[in-house]
């Protein structure tokens, strides 16, 4: 697959002499075009100003970023706008012009650009179709609701054909309803379109939803970066810290307590084998007892992923695990942290 940005050793800093802090500490990533990448962390790990480096809004103190194969942190201005319409944005908290109306906010780097009114409006007004705005382009941003506002920033950023569009925490203030519509119109767009998404975000709902990968930023380095199911996998075991999920935390202890530590297992289930009894199969091969002590199952952008924690019972349990090994993605012994 084509490579669409990457970045080769970014470092950040704000503020000077004493008072200069690293915001990003050598960040190396690569991302193909097409694919929706997530950037995760706490507040104030350095994912804003991650983002605001990718179309140079921030100018990095060292590395490089390359976008369609052209190294954009050496470029003078003029080219450097040129670049900028490959790259859409939408800002935490939407960014839109109040005083201007939804078609004049959505024609608005079009008209920047030199395009007639006419022609700009025509092209607004097919995007509007697609994003169901076609009913408020005459409306003030005031009188939207906070999903309307994030559809007419997401057009804005649509209107001079991207290749990259950078979300920074696109569903933050929406509620789970409007967050999942603003989640099913990326995908689309990132379908239809095969537009590049880089989205910043503290939920794990929206990593699980759209994300192909994950890159999670702990005080401005990257901490993690691969699949999203590994990333979740990594939250669960608590290997990633502090970062929730940690979903049976709470419930854990109380769930094991009764049995031998040893004969209790994490298994994990990702994409087809999720449908196929293999657990069942494999434990009357062996004939090995099964106690599900938690599961669940999710849909993930690329499949659906599975988690069960089972306590196992019987005499060839080394055989049964080596065996379940081959027809699951993973099983370990069940980590308490
Ligand atoms: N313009 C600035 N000048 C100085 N420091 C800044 C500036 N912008 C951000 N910072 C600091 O840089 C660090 C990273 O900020 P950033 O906004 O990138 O975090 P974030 O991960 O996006 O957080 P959040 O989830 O709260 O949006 C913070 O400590 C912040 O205070
Ligand atoms: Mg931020």
């Amino acid at each position: 697959m084509k490579e669409i940005i990457r970045a080769e050793d970014l470092v950040l800093s704000y503020g000077k002499g004493n008072n200069r802090r690293i915001i990003l500490d050598h960040i190396n990533f690569s991302l193909s075009e097409g694919q929706i990448f997530g950037i995760v962390g706490l507040s104030g790990a350095g994912k804003t100003s991650l983002l605001r480096t990718f179309n140079l809004l921030n100018t990095p103190d060292s590395g490089k970023i390359v976008f369609d194969g052209i190294e954009i942190t050496s470029l003078d201005d003029v080219k450097l706008r040129e670049i900028r319409k490959k790259i859409g944005v939408v800002f935490q908290n939407f960014n839109l012009f109040r005083s201007k109306t939804v078609i004049e906010n959505i024609a608005f780097p079009l008209i920047l650009d030199g395009t007639s009114k006419k022609e700009a409006f025509k092209k607004v007004s097919a995007i509007a179709e697609e994003l169901g705005l076609s009913h408020r382009l005459n409306a003030y941003p005031s009188q939207l609701s906070g999903g309307e506002q994030q559809r007419v920033a997401i057009a804005r950023a649509l209107i001079t054909d991207p290749k990259l569009i950078l979300l920074d925490e696109p569903t933050s203030s929406l509620d789970p309803l409007t967050t999942k519509k603003i989640l099913n119109l990326v995908l689309e767009i990132n379908e239809r379109h095969n537009v590049t998404f880089i989205v910043v975000t503290h939920e794990m709902e929206v990593v699980k939803r759209i994300c192909d990968s994950v890159a999670f930023l702990k005080f401005g380095k990257i901490d993690f970066l691969g699949s999203t199911h590994e990333f979740f996998i990594k939250v669960e075991n608590g290997d990633i810290e502090d970062f929730g999920e940690k979903i049976e935390e709470e419930i854990l202890p109380e769930l094991i307590a009764e049995f031998d530590k040893n004969h209790i297992f994490r298994v994990i289930f990702w994409g087809e084998n999720t449908k196929k009894p293999v657990l069942w199969e494999t434990a009357k091969k062996f004939d090995i007892k099964i106690n599900i002590l938690y599961g669940k199952i999710e849909k993930f952008k690329l499949g659906n992923y599975g988690s069960l924690i089972i306590e196992v019972e019987g005499k060839g349990i080394e055989e049964f695990v080596e065996e379940l090994r081959n027809s699951v993605y993973s099983i370990e012994p069940l980590r308490i942290f």
